[in-house]
């Protein structure tokens, strides 16, 4: 079996991700850890602010590919929190760098074999809601997968893992989205729309994604939590709002903004993902 997962031959990405695991215990010397925090989008730069921890390159480990988009390190940071071993994504693979699905969810499933039972998933946005300022936190209340991709593409799970048929009621945990609230109550919650990328939306789009329930737009996250999810982890989901959706204001969209606006939160994002961290 090829160590690739863009590899459309790997019919056991979960024993890669054992690999992988196995692979990052031997180099932190951490037989495990416990939570991993996947930074999207203006997330990234919240490891600046963290303490140094043990830094390794996301594509030395076996079956990992290197983050393409911009502000996405090629790092992994195993860092003791408050007696607890976290594992931080300085950036992520997305669906539009063309490694697949397998590719994307990899960290993810290496994270939950190297122990973690909480996911953290965090990512620029797009807010259909004109009332949600941008540069403002948003805790996921659930998603709608509009990529038309699934993590388990192929066969069913190898054992001890679950079916293939993974229910997804309550995916974004209900006692991690209760516990962020109870930090910040203004936080509003909301559905998040997962777009392939990497193009932005069309107005159409947008107003289809509102029609369907949809409050926030983006091109990440789904695919993860639904990996995460059927490893048995709890999931968190927190986006920042980077712009107003397109078609729904006059300013139009721009790449260099949406970066730029993300870098400027930076210090509030941080600040909500500490104390998140430190209240889990
Ligand atoms: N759409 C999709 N992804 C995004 C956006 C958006 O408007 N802003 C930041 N990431």
């Amino acid at each position: 079996m090829p160590d690739r997962l863009s590899s459309v031959h790997v019919t056991d990405p979960f024993s890669l991700a054992a690999k992988a695991a196995q692979q990052l215990a031997n180099f932190t010397k951490k037989p495990h850890h416990d939570v991993y925090v996947a930074l999207g989008s203006g997330w990234a730069a919240a490891a600046d602010l963290l303490p140094r921890g043990q830094d390794i390159a996301m594509d030395s480990l076996t079956g990992f590919a290197a983050p393409t988009a911009i502000g996405h390190r090629n790092t992994l940071r195993s860092l003791e929190l408050k007696g607890r071993n976290v594992l931080f994504g300085l950036g992520r693979v997305h669906l539009y760098e063309g490694h697949g699905p397998l590719a994307v969810v990899h960290p993810i499933r290496t994270a939950v074999a190297a122990g973690c039972r909480i996911v953290v998933l965090t990512n620029a946005c797009g807010s259909i809601r004109t009332d949600w300022p941008v540069g403002a936190p948003v805790v996921l209340a659930d998603h709608i997968n509009f990529t038309g991709a699934s993590p388990m593409p192929g066969g069913n799970p190898p054992p001890p893992w679950p079916s293939r048929f993974v229910p997804l009621t309550d995916l974004y945990s209900p006692r991690l989205r209760a516990l962020v609230r109870s930090l910040d109550p203004e936080i509003p919650e909301g559905v998040y729309v997962g777009f392939h990328g990497p193009e932005f939306e069309t107005p159409a789009e947008v107003r289809m994604a509102r029609a369907w329930g949809g409050d926030l737009v983006g091109m990440s996250t789904v695919l993860e939590a639904i990996a995460a999810h059927h490893m048995g982890a709890e999931v968190l989901g927190l986006s920042l709002v980077t712009n107003i959706a397109a078609g729904l204001t006059d300013t139009p969209l721009d790449a260099d903004h949406v970066i730029e606006v993300a870098g400027k939160s930076a210090p509030r994002a941080a600040d909500l993902l500490r104390r998140t961290l430190a209240a889990l």
